[in-house]
């Protein structure tokens, strides 16, 4: 059996298809593929939650084409392992995942990761190249565009610690929080619909300000190599919207070096801060939040013990993450629900983020008792 853990990120939103920083924590909700051989030449893949499977034969991964459903994440994991030159052999694989679906914690990296290991078995692979072929499956065969966030905290996350992730060098360093603090994620329980074309038209607009401000200095390959005074000096010369997504992520990339510093001073105070300020940053530059997420950040920073709220993931629905005090979390989750509640007539899910560790096997003793052990 593999496991491999959603995430919430804490900062640095946006910027990882910028080459830029993120700060993501994986969670304990986690995707888990468990494998056993195959009576015949099939290789099939059953899902828990949904009662569906699909099958294939396995020497033919390399030619699999979406049938556009939940199934082709392992199915486009598949085809990319096998044309990355790994075998793929005949196998059952049982999936059962308690990331929530759709709600910006990263379902699809942690279905990705977990059943490449399942279906990579004994074969030996480097982890980096284990997070870019699941990201090459999700952008290339199940066609959402994404950065490398998800499937490299999925792989490479430390127990309690969040991950700082050089989105250029592809580095990752664990971040010690400090420890009066605790981290809760509220789940709006909306996906508008808008967000996968709005996040492409999002990278358009970044590789837009890259042309304009590459005018002024040749050296410039993405927004990563932009400081904020080069961009004040090269705005006049792209249209006002660009000049705002570039403002967002140029700022965003120093608020995760900022949030990183202050927590290694233990200013709980100052990461509050820069994660308010993170969500002004996406809701007025980057424009990817919504009334929804507007609403439970607002009202989070207005209840007793806590430090501060943005939304979390590609925006337009999914969740947000909260800082709070450590014992702060009851009355918060009380407070926000009933707000919530009364403004939307939806019941939020919160899901309590402890930093866990990264994909792999699950040993024989770490299992909790499935189904079938349960009914003896
Ligand atoms: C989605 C993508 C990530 C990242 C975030 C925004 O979650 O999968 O790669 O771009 O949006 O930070």
């Amino acid at each position: 059996m593999f496991r491999a853990p959603g995430r919430v990120n804490l900062i640095g939103e946006h910027t990882d298809y910028n080459l830029g920083f993120v700060l993501p924590v994986a969670l304990h909700l986690a995707c888990s593929v468990a494998a056993a051989p195959s009576p015949d030449d099939r290789l099939r893949v059953h899902s828990g939650e949904r009662c569906e499977s699909r099958e294939w034969l396995a020497a033919a991964s390399g030619d699999l084409t979406p049938v556009h459903n939940w199934s082709d994440y392992p199915a486009g994991v598949a085809r990319e392992l096998v044309r990355a030159g790994y075998r793929i052999e005949p196998k059952l694989l049982l999936v059962h995942s308690t990331v929530p679906e759709g709600s910006g914690l990263s379902s699809s990296a942690a279905l990705e990761v977990s059943s490449a290991l399942a279906l990579l078995g004994d074969q030996k692979i480097e982890p980096l190249r284990l997070a870019e072929l699941c990201r090459a499956a999700e952008v290339g065969f199940v066609g959402t565009p994404c950065g490398i966030m998800d499937q490299f905290v999925s792989v490479f996350a430390r127990e309690n610690a969040a991950l700082l992730i050089d989105c250029r060098s592809l580095d990752g360093q664990a971040v010690v929080l400090p420890e009066n603090v605790e981290i809760l994620a509220v789940n709006s329980m909306v996906k508008h619909a808008l967000g996968q074309s709005a996040y492409k038209e999002r990278t358009e607009e970044c590789a837009a300000a890259v042309d304009a401000i590459r005018q002024a200095d040749p050296a410039v390959k993405s927004l990563r190599d932009v400081t904020v005074a080069l961009l004040e000096k090269t705005t006049p010369s792209m249209p006002h919207v660009i000049g705002r997504r570039a403002r967002h992520v140029v700022t965003e990339n120093e608020r995760v070096t900022q949030f990183v510093n202050a927590s290694r001073r233990r200013d709980v105070e100052r990461l509050g801060q820069l994660m308010v300020e993170s969500h002004l940053s996406l809701q007025h530059d980057y424009e990817v939040s919504c009334a929804e997420l507007d609403f439970l950040v607002d009202t989070a920073i207005g209840i007793d013990g806590v430090l501060g709220a943005r939304m979390t993931g590609g925006g337009f629905g999914g969740c947000t993450v909260n800082l709070l005090h450590r014992g702060a979390g009851e009355r918060f989750r009380h407070e926000i629900s009933a707000a919530y509640q009364e403004r939307f007539g939806i019941t939020p899910q919160i899901v309590e983020c402890h930093p866990s560790g990264g994909a792999g096997e699950v040993k024989n003793s770490e299992r909790s008792p499935g189904p079938a052990a349960l009914s003896r």
